[in-house]
């Protein structure tokens, strides 16, 4: 993020602790019932956000060297993403030209040659089918006709994005738009390497998950005993970048960094930086990393989702840590078993909240939710995604 930016959002931050204000939206917004547990609205959220939309689908982390892969199926479509030989990122549907069976089922790896479980067809990470058995007894075939589908793919600022369409179109002026675009440029993302990933299955609808990263009114209450240690509660700084917004939130050693000269301050020393990409994805860069958090509906169902939070981390810090190593200490275990922490909280504190929210949606008693003056980034999330739906915006209601 450039310097000035820093420094704008960090004294924000400061001005709103020093006069006990938070950002103000202007008023309040109620979002309906069914905007969750909806059937009908779930099938055109699938349609439009997932099975025809571009989906972030990792980071550049995710695939360090020539000739590794990683594979997907969290929207519809089977994907096989790989870096091949020369350092390129491509994408392929992981469906076999044969008779349709998922080539390879290995979540990550590093090869260039994919062979078919069903009859060993093999396809290079070009796409190409190079070579199947028993060619004399199956029959001679045009082997350019049966190489792999490519799918659109695209790596920029450390994002690997594919469309699960073929004849989707990854625009990330439409996506992004200028401004973040230079704001990612000026971040570091491409040299971040993949550290850990779960995978937390709830019973709410995918929306709630991503709800739940979008204000700090609640730390003082659900995270008491967590996160508010570390972070003030209900401050906040909000901006929205076309359908994207980025909220920073405050974290207790602001008072230590305010205490330097503003050539010191450093947005993740003082801040946590929340981006929304939308429809689905929660990025958080840190001092020695990113948490990348990706919302996924789950078994066809409004009321069923997953989170995929994985965290990465900065090469330089790895080296910092294996100095460390000498004296005895592990500390890259010590960093991921912090991390890991923290995304046990949003499994055990968040997403169990956000379970409850659910259950209260689909008991019928209660119509909308209410998102304060005080949850900017709520407002910008659910009009923006009602926009996209082809809806009509909440109104702003004076409170
Ligand atoms: S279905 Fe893949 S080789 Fe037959
Ligand atoms: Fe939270």
């Amino acid at each position: 993020m450039e310097r000035v930016e820093q420094l704008r959002l960090l004294k924000g931050l400061i001005n709103h602790l020093d006069h006990n204000t938070n950002i103000n939206a202007g008023g309040i917004i109620k979002t309906p019932a069914d905007t969750y547990i909806s059937e009908e609205r779930f099938d055109r959220e699938w349609n439009t956000f997932f099975l025809n939309h571009p989906q972030i689908i990792g980071l550049s982390g995710d695939l360090l060297k020539p000739n590794s892969f990683v594979t997907t199926e969290d929207f519809g479509v089977p994907i096989l993403a790989v870096r091949d030989d020369t350092g390129e990122f491509k994408a392929y549907a992981n469906v076999c030209p044969h008779r349709g069976v998922t080539i390879e089922s290995s979540k990550k790896g590093e090869k260039s040659k994919f062979s078919c479980p069903f009859h060993g067809w093999t396809f290079n990470n070009e796409g190409n089918l190079i070579g199947y058995p028993k060619k004399e007894q199956f029959g001679e075939i045009d082997k350019d006709c049966y190489g792999l589908k490519e799918l659109p793919a695209i790596e920029k600022f450390g994002f690997l994005w594919v469309h699960p369409k073929r004849e989707g179109i990854i625009d990330l002026d439409e996506l992004l738009g200028k401004e973040l675009q230079a704001e990612f440029d000026a971040w570091n993302f491409q040299s971040l390497v993949f550290a850990n990933e779960d995978l937390y299955f709830t019973d709410m609808n995918w929306k709630l998950a991503i709800d739940t990263f979008g204000e700090t009114y609640h730390f003082s209450v659900l995270h008491k005993d967590s996160l508010f240690e570390s972070f003030y509660g209900n401050c906040q700084m909000f901006d929205s970048f076309q359908r994207n917004g980025r909220l920073i939130l405050c974290k207790r050693t602001i008072d230590e960094m305010r205490k330097l000269p503003d050539s010191e301050w450093d947005i993740c020393a003082g801040s946590l930086p929340v981006y929304y990409l939308f429809p689905n994805i929660i990025f958080m860069p840190t001092q020695e990393g990113a948490f990348l958090v990706k919302e996924y509906p789950a078994e066809n169902s409004p009321h069923k989702s997953y989170s995929k939070i994985s965290f990465y981390f900065y090469p330089h810090v790895l080296e910092q840590l294996k100095e460390l190593e000498k004296t005895g200490i592990d500390g890259k275990q010590l960093l991921e078993d912090q991390y890991g922490g923290f995304a046990s909280v949003i499994r055990d504190e968040d997403y169990v909240a956000a379970a409850s929210s659910h259950k209260g949606l689909r008991s019928g008693n209660i119509d909308y939710l209410t998102f304060g003056k005080n949850e900017p980034a709520l407002h910008h999330y659910h009009n923006t995604y009602r926009e996209a739906l082809g809806m009509q915006s909440l109104p702003l209601e004076e409170a």
